[in-house]
């Protein structure tokens, strides 16, 4: 075997990266032929459509017969206009046929460029005061510099916090650790009403946007906000010209068992970022889509986005994702990721019968688990265990990928595993992944417990 970790640098240096081979389905294989279930959509929450799904790198391939890049300076070309169109018609709420669509990469992109326009749109509005970007601790909204000013996550954040100016953050919406020790309902929904706090204290006049993902992943493990939370978060930003950007960048296009993960609120957005499951991993893709009237403000004052990176809207990367979407309507993924899902949590609960798991949550085909140490208290394990990193090797061993997760105690400790197959995963492989859930639960109570 090659040793992987000597040039090229991978995510971490502690650990013996097996070479995938090939891949079909929910599974793929390594090199030595051990099979493994796909059990967090590639890394997180990307891979909605499986594997060795012949018509996606056929329609790539076919466009890429006619050209692969194009001057975008100058042209522009036939499959970003008919995925513009695509995702139009899908929009939610009034965004459907009334919004415009911004191509970027990669997700990080997405949310940096969502917070671009916001702060473009005020500037042409002469608002230009205002620029201050509200997000929620316990969130992910992207690695580069400003987007990690964003982003809620302190083990992500915090080496880098000297490079970038802090946004404000307002604590998550996060009912089994609620930041209020309080209970829904009668909780209020205090978690959304303290953005009104947080907009006075900046000022609404500084205020641009406030970002939260419809249901949290990374960060929390499928964390869905309380009913009800959102209508309360679009009356706030509402009353103060605040712009709601939706990060949609896992959520979008099926997983949660609905088109978009903001549509359980019923609720619209004015700026949507999205990316994983637009081409469910075949090639980099992110989308900006916003209200027709905010780029056409834009328009009005003939000020260019000033965003814009050299591979945005790649023709390949396009006709990847026009086939994607195509693929998920065809197969009804989104009806699946509603039925499975709703399964899979269902079967998820028999894990609260050990002592060391606290809660179980998700959406759709995004599912999480929490680990604690007492479950009366919920404390947290110490994060030196790295205790989510510990039962993904195990579920790793028994041939399940699941993507460990940390900091839904301040920032800090708090272990969880996010789960998100295939939107195609069927009930009987939805069985074969608790089964291998249980077998490690069993393995890790050993290990810990003793
Ligand atoms: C909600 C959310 N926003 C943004 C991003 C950043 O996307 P990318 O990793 O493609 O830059 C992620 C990535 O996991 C995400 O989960």
């Amino acid at each position: 075997m090659s040793k992987p970790n000597e040039i090229a640098v991978h995510r971490r240096w502690d650990w013996e990266y097996p070479i995938m081979a090939r891949a079909e389905g929910i599974y793929l294989w390594d090199t030595h032929g051990r099979r493994y279930i796909d059990g967090s959509g590639g890394s997180s929450v990307v891979t909605s459509l499986g594997h060795g799904v012949r018509e996606i790198p056929e329609a790539m391939a076919r466009q890429a017969e006619d050209y692969s890049f194009y001057p975008a300076h100058i042209f522009t070309n036939p499959k970003l206009l008919e995925l513009a169109d695509l995702i139009a018609d899908l929009a939610p709420g009034t965004l459907r046929n009334k919004c415009k669509i911004w191509m970027t990469v990669t997700g990080s992109e997405a949310t940096d460029d969502a917070a671009r326009l916001a702060r473009q749109y005020w500037v042409v509005k002469g608002k230009p005061q205002k620029h201050i970007i509200i997000s929620r601790w316990q969130a992910f909204h992207g690695d580069n510099i400003f987007a990690i000013s964003m982003s809620g996550l302190t083990g992500r954040r915090r080496m880098f916090t000297p490079m970038f100016r802090d946004m404000p953050k307002i604590p998550s919406a996060f009912c089994y650790r609620c930041h209020f020790e309080k209970a829904y309902p009668q909780c209020d929904l205090l978690c959304a009403r303290v953005l009104e706090d947080a907009i006075c204290q900046a000022g609404p006049e500084n205020v641009a946007a406030f970002i939260a993902e419809p249901v949290v992943g990374s960060a929390l493990a499928a964390c869905p906000a309380p009913v009800g939370y959102f209508q309360v978060i679009r009356e706030i930003c509402d009353k103060y010209e605040v712009l709601f950007i939706a990060d949609e960048v896992m959520t979008a296009l099926g997983r949660t068992g609905r088109m978009w993960g903001i549509e359980h609120w019923d609720v619209t957005p004015d700026i949507i970022a999205m990316s994983k499951s637009l081409t469910s991993g075949h090639y980099p893709v992110a989308a900006v889509v916003a209200r027709d009237d905010l780029w056409e403000a834009l328009h009005a004052a003939n000020a260019h986005f000033r965003a814009g990176h050299t591979l945005n809207a790649s023709v390949i990367g396009m006709a990847a994702a026009i086939e994607t979407i195509r693929y998920i309507q065809k197969h009804d993924l989104v009806e699946m990721a509603r039925t499975i899902g709703a399964y899979f949590l269902q079967r998820l609960q028999s894990l609260l019968s050990y002592d060391t798991i606290g809660d179980v949550r998700g959406k759709g085909m995004m599912v999480g688990f929490e680990f604690v140490a007492d479950k009366k208290t919920k404390a947290p394990f110490t994060p030196e265990r790295e205790i989510s990193r510990l039962f993904s090797e195990l579920t790793f061993e028994r041939g399940l990928i699941t993507y460990p997760c940390t900091g839904t105690v301040r920032g800090v400790a708090g272990d969880t595993i996010l789960m998100a197959p295939p939107l195609i995963t069927t009930k009987p492989q939805v069985d074969e992944i608790v089964d291998i859930l249980h077998d490690s639960m069993r393995a890790f109570e050993h290990q810990i417990l003793g």
